[in-house]
């Protein structure tokens, strides 16, 4: 049986499919929450909708490709109607840490070329100020030592991501580095601040991108702009 994480997850995926349109190329961004929104999606293909999405992780593409979602990719068009995507927190704001499953740097590349991007949610990720969760750094692993004492040096506390006995390599073959911060005072300027440093690939920061977000609560869908 469905449980209640689930379920909100699901009606706020679900809410997301009413904004796509006929002939749409659309970002598919990736999760738990992302899951449902592209069974939902695929059932709307099924019914005649055409649609092309680009993938932002292989886990995706792998949904995409089972439930029959005609994918394309940059080689072919080099902006998005639309992007959908899921976030590990949100702020009033719409700023938004992700990057809980490893894939931040896809999804920030898919993501700044759509013309809409739409974040889907379970009401657990709205919070009033960003940090509770650890911010996700991609970082290049040749010399990640040197790097990680860079971030040390700005205060910053990274924790190697690790899948069983081995570092999690991301979809881009580099490392995750979790940072807990507990509050993030200024999202701008700790973005600006990684991004400096030598070895630092991309930030979970997804800051001024998101133009609404679909958030899944006990009472329904409430949307966030
Ligand atoms: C992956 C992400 C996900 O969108 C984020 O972790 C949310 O995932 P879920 O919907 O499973 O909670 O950023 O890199």
């Amino acid at each position: 049986m469905e449980n209640q994480l689930d379920q909100k997850k699901r009606i706020a995926a679900e809410k997301a499919v009413e904004w796509i349109e006929d002939g749409m190329l659309i970002g598919l961004g990736s999760g738990s929450t992302v899951y449902w929104f592209i069974r939902k999606l695929a059932e709307r293909v099924h019914d005649g909708l055409r649609i092309q999405g680009i993938p932002s992780s292989k886990r995706t593409e792998q949904w995409a490709d089972e439930m029959g979602i005609p994918l394309t990719d940059f080689s072919k068009t080099d902006r998005l109607d639309l992007a959908i995507d899921g976030a590990d927190e949100v702020d009033p704001k719409l700023n938004l840490i992700k990057g809980g499953g490893g894939s931040l740097l896809r999804e920030k590349l898919v993501n700044q070329v759509a013309d809409k991007l739409i974040i889907i949610v379970d009401d657990s990720k709205a919070v009033l100020q960003l940090g509770q969760f650890p911010l996700p750094v991609e970082v290049v692993p040749f010399a990640w030592q040197t790097t990680v004492n860079r971030l040390r040096e700005l205060g910053v506390e990274p924790r190697l991501r690790m899948d069983g006995a081995r570092p999690f390599v991301s979809n881009n073959q580099n490392y995750i580095f979790d940072c807990a911060f507990q509050t993030i005072r200024d999202p701008q300027a700790l973005h600006r601040e990684l991004k400096q440093v030598l070895g630092v690939v991309e930030t979970g920061l997804f800051l001024n991108m998101a133009d609404l977000v679909l958030i899944g609560s006990e009472q329904g869908v409430q949307q966030l702009k």
